[in-house]
């Protein structure tokens, strides 16, 4: 595997491959890698001639008192696991790479990014569509992908795709779980045991919610009380936001009608963690 420690070498290596004709599929990460980061990359692997995976903690997509500072990192363990999935190339910028001094360009998706964690971190979409958008260009990939556990994220950035005219093509895949449900995150290991078996609730109230929309149910406030009352229930758990909404443009709903997403952040003792279930007639 080649890792590649600066933007200019990347875009160089980048134009070189597709003169020479390959297909390179791209997934963007901030490491401390799992099986869900995993997961986006054996996909890649099969949608393109070339894998390139990014690792770069960035900052802009923190708030201030956030876990920038303490937000996981191992950088040894997360190149072996690359190579085990068959990564070809990591790139790692520095800090100074993506944001040299005089940095003052950022990309902001509007509607999209206003309900739901835009409303609880403000400023950080901005900051992920920024980097993201600053990715592509250094990594020209064809095709990038993203996980549908950061739902709005992934949104946001087939929004800037299609508004910026960025010739690559944004794949979502569905989230990885833990065997007992909890979603795969880098942001689980703050959890104590304890936590860790509470914040179980977290998809027990989503399965929840789709079993009540599958009986009939299609009012909103109804199956929120449901599940806000199985969070709830753990001494460990706030509540940052329940909704469902629209799939496409977030919008809060009342009456479910067709397709709608149940999208919740809970923070379970300090730790901010993210779970959506998406609503279908099946
Ligand atoms: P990070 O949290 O490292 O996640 C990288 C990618 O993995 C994202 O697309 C995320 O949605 C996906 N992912 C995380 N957990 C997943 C799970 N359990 N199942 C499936 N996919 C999962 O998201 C970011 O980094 C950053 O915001 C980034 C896009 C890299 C920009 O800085």
């Amino acid at each position: 595997m080649e890792i590649i420690a600066t933007a200019k070498e990347m875009q160089r290596r980048s134009e070189q491959l597709r003169l020479e004709g390959k297909k390179i599929a791209f997934v963007p990460t901030m490491g401390y890698l799992h099986k869900g980061h995993l997961t986006l990359m054996h996909e890649g692997k099969k949608r393109g001639d070339v894998l390139i995976v990014s690792i770069f903690v960035n900052p802009t997509q923190f708030g201030p008192g956030e876990d920038y500072e303490r937000y996981p990192r191992d950088m040894k363990r997360d190149l072996a696991l690359l190579k085990g999935v068959g990564v070809d190339i990591c790139f790692t910028p520095p800090s100074q790479d993506m944001y040299p001094d005089g940095f003052q360009t950022c990309v902001e998706v509007e509607q999209v990014t206003k309900n739901l964690c835009g409303t609880s971190r403000p400023g950080h979409f901005r900051g992920v569509t920024t980097v993201v958008a600053k990715l592509f260009n250094i990594v020209k990939p064809h095709l990038a992908i993203f996980g549908e556990k950061d739902y709005q994220q992934l949104i946001a950035i087939k929004q800037m795709a299609r508004d910026l005219n960025m010739d690559i093509e944004v794949i979502g895949i569905p989230t990885i779980r833990e065997s007992d449900g909890l979603a795969m995150s880098s942001r689980n290991t703050y959890l104590t045991a304890k936590e860790r078996k509470e914040a179980l609730s977290l998809y027990r109230s989503l399965l929840k919610g789709k079993e009540l929309f599958l009986q009939g149910q299609r009012s909103a406030a109804k199956i929120l009380t449901e599940i806000t009352g199985i969070i709830k229930e753990q001494k460990s758990a706030t509540i940052d936001y329940v909704k469902i909404c629209d799939v496409h443009t977030l919008e809060d709903i009342e009456e479910i009608k067709g397709e709608a997403i149940i999208a919740l952040a809970v923070k379970i003792g300090k730790t901010r963690l993210l779970d959506n279930i998406i609503l279908k007639e099946e």
